[in-house]
């Protein structure tokens, strides 16, 4: 290679990776897998070896990925936050094991072998044993403030429980990874699928766009998780004993959430065996493992090794590949979904893939297969994404033949034949058709569902048979069916269609927040539809609501656990035409459910007072401290006005906290409360 191709080539890579970077990190939306990418990295790595003279200036190679995004603060970490090198071999990785003997003059060395959790890197801060701040990773030096996010993970406590003979250091940053476990995952894509709208491709990304969301309850509704594993800035140094796996101990013992396994492993043969056996029992960890993380265990040995800025020499990640396989593309089908989205499927010539077989892949939308070019008769190779959905990644062009044809998206909807739409600012395209029976039969088989009404009798198959027989067209037809109609299903099913009219007539008496959710409307799940119940009491005020009703001028949520973006999402439900009739109709048609039940309160301290609750409390949630001000005949609200009688304010209050001392509302904190509530 010449140097100016090499100088032209690297210009290219660096770009090529910059790119990716700002897709992976930023935007939580990787285009390539994670192994094409270190691939490409490394490539340019190597010319930059190899042609020093252009290894100047700004490279992706000298520096960590960049996660920083608008509308959070940026904060500084103490000690800068590295990134890890990497490798996909084992030869290397007996090589690090070398070269760190050489390093540190010692044949011997001991190491910790831990799982390396595909999630995004945070810092947490604890002074004197309390949670003070969260901060992502960010460009390693400086990153974003998520303090309030993470505050939402239930597993992480907000004060170190204190470990026999060993003092809480007065600073602490420990760091871990934030992570979103499979099941959690899977539950917010059957939701969006559901939905229609695109799925999540992995659980790292679904947990790096929700960190990264300005609406904490929306935050709060997806659960996060942590895991913690490394350690920062200590103070006073040398706190937290001599090793990383003591370190593990102590991490543990502060009951902080920790890796379940790590291995010590006193020679590169056994952390060979250990690497091998992580490999093994990963799939049944809660979270996505993408390799192995080798590090020195003792902490001196580390601060002797040393590193550069961007990683320490102390440490090596071991990645295991995904697996992927390549086969035949038979065809595309096209999947319509609840809200009418089109989703392309691959059809497959089955394929064995980490241990399933797969026939089907998610193409995304139109654009991905324009954009991978992928035609049908072509060789793709499939993976499955964080090991779950499998995806065509892309095509071996070189087993390309003439015959290969490039699929032509349908204009028309395959199921009903309306011509298909792109909204503004969305990728899919739908069938704008409200009464395509596809979106019919989804809308009703969501509502009789088991998360939401529950009907006996009106399974999935039930549901398609009514729709094919148009006796329902719509969620309201089920409490319109006939008997007679019902009877011509087959003999001697009298029983069975008394019974299933039976629980349609209880449904109509289910719980409001089951009719909430039944409703599909977008972002709104089980626990969204309580906190609407709750505190709308009935469908019409909750159709009937405005953006006011939602969100305070100050831009707080009024209702907790209620966010903007959902506020938005029921509005323009409602907004809708036959969402509006469909409300109505059903109170027409008998259709009244249950408020929840507010409990009658047992006291009357609190009569006539109305609280505002804001930031995190010592020792309960909002919600606690909320029960106990009703059952004492206080009202809680989610806005500050000069009618407040007190706003109850706890560690990162906001802008409620600065509205009430504009106002001149009174403001007590957990224990003045805790004083009023047990005043005679
Ligand atoms: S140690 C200076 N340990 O992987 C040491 N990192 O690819 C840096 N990661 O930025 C981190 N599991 O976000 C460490 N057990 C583990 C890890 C781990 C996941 C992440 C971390 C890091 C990235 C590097």
């Amino acid at each position: 290679m010449t140097p100016e191709t090499a100088q032209q080539k690297i210009a290219e890579l660096r770009a090529e990776v910059a790119r990716h970077d700002e897709r992976y990190h930023r935007q939580a939306q990787p285009e390539i897998s994670d192994f094409d990418y270190d691939q490409l990295k490394r490539s340019l790595a190597e010319l930059e070896a190899r042609f020093p003279q252009f290894a100047t200036g700004e490279s992706p190679t000298g520096r960590v990925g960049d996660d920083r995004a608008e509308g959070f603060a940026t904060y500084r970490h103490r000690l800068p936050m590295q990134s890890l090198d990497n490798t996909y071999s084992e030869a290397e990785l007996r090589e690090f094991h070398t070269r760190l003997g050489r390093v540190l003059e010692r044949v011997e060395l001991d190491y910790v072998v831990e799982p390396k959790i595909d999630g995004l890197a945070v810092s947490l801060t604890y002074e004197h044993g309390k949670l003070v701040r969260a901060v992502t990773r960010g460009n390693g030096v400086e990153g974003d403030d998520v303090t309030a996010n993470i505050r939402t993970i239930k597993t992480l406590p907000d004060e170190l429980k204190p470990v026999k003979d060993a003092p809480i250091p007065e600073v602490i940053e420990i760091r871990g990874e934030v992570y979103m476990t499979l099941a959690e995952f899977a539950r917010i894509n059957v939701d969006r699928e559901e939905a229609g709208e695109p799925l999540y491709a992995t659980p790292r990304n679904l947990a790096a766009g929700t960190l990264k969301l300005l609406d904490r309850a929306e935050v709060a509704a997806r659960k996060l998780e942590i895991v913690l594993y490394g350690l920062g800035y200590c103070e006073p140094v040398g706190a937290v004993g001599e090793t990383q796996s003591g370190f593990h101990a102590l991490v543990r013992g502060w009951g902080l959430p920790t890796v379940e396994k790590t291995w010590t492993a006193p020679s590169i043969d056994e952390v060979w065996a250990a690497v091998q056996e992580l490999d093994r029992m990963r799939r049944d960890f809660s979270y996505a493992t993408d390799g192995a993380v080798v590090k020195l265990d003792p902490l001196k040995l580390q601060r002797e090794a040393g590193g550069t800025s961007k990683a320490p020499r102390w440490a090596m990640a071991y990645k295991f590949a995904a697996e992927r396989a390549e086969t035949l593309l038979k065809g595309v089908t096209i999947q319509v979904g609840r809200t009418g989205v089109l989703t392309p499927v691959a059809e497959l010539e089955p394929v064995q893939l980490a241990g399933t077989t797969v026939s089907r892949a998610t193409l995304h939308n139109r654009d991905e297969i324009a954009r991978k070019d992928i035609r049908i008769g072509d060789r793709v190779y499939v993976e499955k994404a964080g090991e779950i959905i499998p995806v065509v990644l892309g095509v071996n062009t070189a087993k390309r033949t003439p015959e290969c044809v490039p699929y032509a998206f349908p204009a028309n909807c395959p199921v009903c034949a309306t011509p298909v739409v792109q909204l503004a600012g969305e990728v899919a395209l739908r069938c704008p058709n409200y009464a395509c029976p596809v979106q019919v039969r989804r809308r009703v088989q969501h509502f009789a569902s088991k998360g939401c009404l529950d009907i006996d009798g009106l399974g999935v198959a039930m549901v398609d048979t009514l729709v094919d027989k148009s006796w329902v067209r719509g969620i309201a037809d089920l409490y319109r069916l006939n008997r007679d109609d019902l009877l011509t299903l087959g003999k001697s099913v009298e029983k069975s269609t008394d019974n299933l009219l039976a629980a349609i007539e209880a449904s109509k008496r289910a719980e409001l927040w089951r009719v909430i959710h039944g409703l599909g409307i977008t972002h709104v799940g089980a626990t969204a539809a309580k906190d609407l119940a709750k505190h709308f009491g009935n469908l019409e005020a909750l159709a009937a609501a405005k953006y006011e009703n939602f969100i305070a001028g100050n831009k707080e949520s009024v209702i907790n656990g209620i966010g903007e973006t959902m506020a938005l999402a029921i509005i323009a439900h409602f907004q809708k035409p036959e969402n509006a009739a469909l409300a109505r109709e059903l109170s027409e048609l008998g259709v009244n459910p249950v408020a929840p039940e507010t409990a009658a309160p047992t006291g009357n301290r609190f009569a006539g007072k109305t609280y505002v609750l804001t930031g995190t409390l010592p020792s309960m949630t909002r919600d606690e401290a909320g029960a106990k001000i009703e059952a004492e005949g206080g009202k809680v609200s989610g806005s500050v006005s000069k009618k407040t009688s007190y706003v109850l304010a706890g560690a990162e209050a906001g802008s409620k906290l600065e509205k009430a001392q504009a106002l001149g509302v009174t403001v007590i904190d957990e224990a003045e409360f805790l004083r009023m509530l047990a005043a005679e």
